[in-house]
């Protein structure tokens, strides 16, 4: 059972101390340990979700629960929590209300064991882990400036779609986008563009937006899906659809997408200008439709309408 307890103090908007939760428990940051040979450590035996919490309120917590339940279903991990004690222990971690953002990271290792071994024990003990960190608040201004992107060869593995914590190539890859004065990378693989580093992509090609079809190549994104569903409602033309680099390449718009960036715009890619050099109407109006559904969230939130 998680207590709540301790939140720290916000300074200059960020916060300190805050507590975190290990297998049930809140502890100070500095207490929670586990073993050196838990296999999230050793193999990357495990996998994560990060929710959004805006303005005290989570944002499509029960989507990025359904899709931790999909990582665990295809490691074959069973989840060592119900619904309602994840609930209770990613609510341990914030206050409702609260004026700053926040990112719940929340990760499910297969547990630690005497000895070093690739095979899966028969009986597993997972750990559980999660913690609040802050999330700047959005900067209007700097939404509006948009990020340089490069595009690399994808050197990840098949199974992109569970959210796993073997995140080297992606690591990797943002460390190279750093060296190129950019800020992420968009993965290719066999000519066509998949996501970002840790993001997922969309284009606005002669008016369409497009977006790669869901497969194991890329990270069913919680906001992707989203803007999706906010394209469909505002009856935007949309489809899911493979994009060549030749498409990237000359598309009026590219977005990343994810839950702590929200939706932002590619202006530069590669040290070429995307369309104008500039967020696009397609973005703007995107933008402000993702805007109004945290609010809507933030609203029911705070009413208790959610959970
Ligand atoms: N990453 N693709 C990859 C490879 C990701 O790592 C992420 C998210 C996304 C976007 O998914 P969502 O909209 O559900 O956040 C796509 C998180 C934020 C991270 O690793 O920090």
């Amino acid at each position: 059972m998680a207590a709540r307890s301790g939140h720290g103090h916000a300074v200059a908007g960020v916060k300190l101390n805050l507590p975190v939760y290990l297998n049930g428990q809140l502890l100070p940051r500095e207490q929670a340990c586990l073993p050196i040979t838990d296999r999230g450590l050793l193999f990357g035996d495990s996998v994560y979700e990060v929710i959004p919490v805006f303005s005290g309120a989570a944002f499509c917590l029960q989507q990025h629960l359904d899709r931790l339940q999909r990582s665990l279903d295809a490691i074959g991990l069973p989840n060592p929590l119900s619904r309602s004690a994840w609930l209770e222990a990613i609510a341990s971690l914030y206050q409702p209300g609260e004026a700053s953002d926040l990112a719940i990271y929340v990760q499910v290792t297969r547990g630690a064991y005497p000895t070093r071994a690739h095979r899966i024990p028969q009986e597993t003990n997972p750990n559980v882990i999660a913690f609040a960190s802050p999330l700047p608040a959005r900067d209007p201004d700097r939404a509006n400036r948009g990020l340089r992107a490069i595009t690399q060869a994808d050197i990840r593995w098949h199974r992109c779609d569970i959210k796993s914590t073997n995140l080297l190539p992606n690591v990797l890859a943002q460390s190279e986008a750093q060296h190129q004065q950019a800020e992420d990378v968009i993965f290719i693989r066999d000519g066509r563009a998949m996501e970002g580093t840790s993001s997922n992509l969309f284009i606005v090609l002669d008016g369409l937006l497009l977006t790669p079809p869901k497969s194991g190549e890329i990270l069913p994104g919680i906001t992707r899906e989203l803007v999706l569903d906010l394209a469909r409602d505002a009856a935007i033309a949309h489809a899911e659809a493979a994009i060549d680099v030749t498409e990237l390449e000359r598309a009026e718009e590219i977005w990343l997408t994810s839950s702590t960036r929200e939706i932002v715009s590619v202006v530069q890619l590669n040290g070429k200008p995307v369309g104008e050099g500039k967020p696009g109407p397609h973005w703007q109006r995107m933008d402000q439709l993702y805007q109004a559904a945290k609010e809507r969230n933030r609203i029911k939130a705070l009413s208790g309408k959610v959970e």
